[in-house]
C-alpha cells in the first residue's frame, strides 16, 4: 500500500493515470473538473481514481492508498459505506429525479433543523457554492442592504462576489481575485483580517447601516486550520445583532463534523443563517442553507427572493445524506475527530 502522506511527485509509475490525464487535457481544461485536483500545489500530475472502500482508495493503475482527503470533506463515513450504498441503490431504483418534492428531502430537512437550532428552515441546493450564494441573497433581501463582510483566509465557494482578495488597509474594498469577475460585482464585499476585532468595530461604526451580513467559516479550514478565539466570533455576533446585520456561519466543512450542530454548537454561538454541504450529501452533490424562519420566509414561493434548482432535493442525494447522518448518530462526534487525529502520523503505515 502506498502511504498518501509519503506520495511524492514522480516517485511512482502510473501509466494509466498518465494516459487518462493526457486524454483529459485534450477535452477538459487542465485535465480536471476542479482545479485543486490538478496537483499543481504539490507537483506531479493527477492520479485518476477507480474505486474506494472505507479508508482506502484505489487508482487506475491498481495502487492502493490510505485516503486522508476523503473527497475534501463529504466522506465522513468513508468510501462506499454499506449503509450509504444501500440507501443510494434503493433510491436509484425508484428514479433519479422527479422535478417534484419527495419525502427524503423533508426527512433530511427535519434532521438538519433538529441538529442545528439556528436553522429553523433549510433549503437544499447542489453545492456549497450555491448554498452560500443563496444565503447571501436572502440576507440582502431580508435586511434591504447590500454590503457583505468576509474574512481573508476563509473560502466560501466561487460565486463572483466572494472571489475577493484582501487589499491593503482596513476593511478593504473587494478586489476580484479571479479573472472574469467585474469589479462592480465585488464592490459590495468588504474583506477583513481574521481576529481583527478593532477593524470590525471600525467598519461597523462607519458602515453598520449598510451591512447585510457578515459571513465567516467559524472554524476556518481553507487556509490551514485557523481556530478562532471564541471572543472574536462573539464580537461578530454582538456587532451584527446591534447593527441589524445577519451573521452567517459557513458550516460547509464544520457542519455535522465538529459536532452534529457544527461549530455553532461547539462555540455556543447562534448565527442567523448557516450554510452546509459536503457531509450532508454523503458524497452526492448536496448543499443547504438555513436560518431563522422569518429570514427564510423571504424565499420564493412565499417571498420575493428568487432561488431555484432543477436537481435540488434530489431523492438519490437526499438518501445518501440521510444514511450518512444516520451513520454518525450513534457516535459522539464532538470528541472523536480530535481524538482520531491525535497521534495520526505515527499510526499511518509507511
Ligand atoms: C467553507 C466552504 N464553503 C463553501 C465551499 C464551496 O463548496 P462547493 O465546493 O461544494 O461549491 C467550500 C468548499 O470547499 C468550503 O470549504
Amino acid at each position: 500500500m502506498t502511504n498518501a502522506l509519503n506520495l511524492r511527485a514522480g516517485a511512482m509509475s502510473t501509466p494509466r493515470s498518465d494516459a487518462l490525464y493526457e486524454r483529459a487535457c485534450r477535452v477538459i481544461p487542465g485535465g480536471v473538473s476542479s482545479p485543486v485536483r490538478a496537483f499543481r500545489a504539490v507537483g506531479g500530475t493527477p492520479l485518476f481514481m477507480e474505486r474506494g472502500a472505507g479508508a482506502r482508495i484505489f487508482d487506475a493503475d491498481g495502487r492502493e492508498y490510505l485516503d486522508l482527503v476523503c473527497s475534501w470533506g463529504p466522506l465522513i463515513a468513508g468510501h462506499a459505506h454499506p449503509a450509504v450504498v444501500a440507501a443510494i441503490s434503493g433510491a436509484l431504483a425508484r428514479g433519479t429525479t422527479f422535478g417534484a418534492p419527495c419525502a427524503a428531502e423533508v426527512e433530511l430537512a427535519e434532521r438538519v433543523t433538529a441538529a442545528y437550532p439556528a436553522a429553523e428552515q433549510v433549503r437544499f441546493v447542489s453545492s456549497g457554492t450555491e448554498a452560500v450564494m443563496s444565503a447571501i441573497r436572502v440576507a440582502r433581501a431580508f435586511t434591504s442592504r447590500d454590503l457583505i463582510v468576509k474574512f481573508a483566509g476563509c473560502y466560501h465557494g466561487h460565486a463572483d462576489h466572494l472571489l475577493v482578495a484582501a487589499g491593503s488597509g482596513l476593511a478593504t474594498f473587494g478586489k476580484p481575485s479571479s479573472a472574469g469577475v467585474p469589479e462592480a460585482f465585488t464592490a459590495c464585499t468588504r474583506v477583513l483580517a481574521l481576529d481583527d476585532e478593532a477593524a470590525l468595530r471600525t467598519l461597523f461604526a462607519r458602515d453598520g447601516a449598510r451591512i447585510a451580513a457578515v459571513i465567516i467559516e467559524p472554524l476556518p479550514a481553507n487556509h490551514g486550520l485557523l481556530p478562532q478565539r471564541r471572543e472574536f466570533l462573539a464580537a461578530i455576533r454582538e456587532l451584527t445583532s446591534r447593527h441589524g446585520a445577519l451573521l452567517i456561519f459557513d458550516e460547509v466543512i464544520s457542519g455535522f463534523r465538529l459536532a452534529r450542530g457544527g461549530a455553532a454548537e461547539v462555540l455556543g454561538i447562534r448565527p442567523d443563517m448557516a450554510t452546509f454541504g459536503k457531509v450532508i450529501g454523503g458524497g452526492m452533490p448536496v448543499g443547504a442553507f438555513g436560518g431563522a424562519r422569518r429570514v427564510m420566509a423571504r424565499l420564493a414561493p412565499d417571498g420575493d427572493t428568487y432561488q431555484a434548482g432543477t436537481l435540488s432535493g434530489n431523492p438519490v442525494a437526499m438518501a445518501a445524506g440521510l444514511a450518512t447522518l444516520d451513520s454518525r448518530s450513534s457516535r459522539s462526534s464532538v470528541a472523536s475527530p480530535a481524538a482520531m487525529a491525535t497521534g495520526l502520523p505515527e499510526r499511518v503505515p509507511a
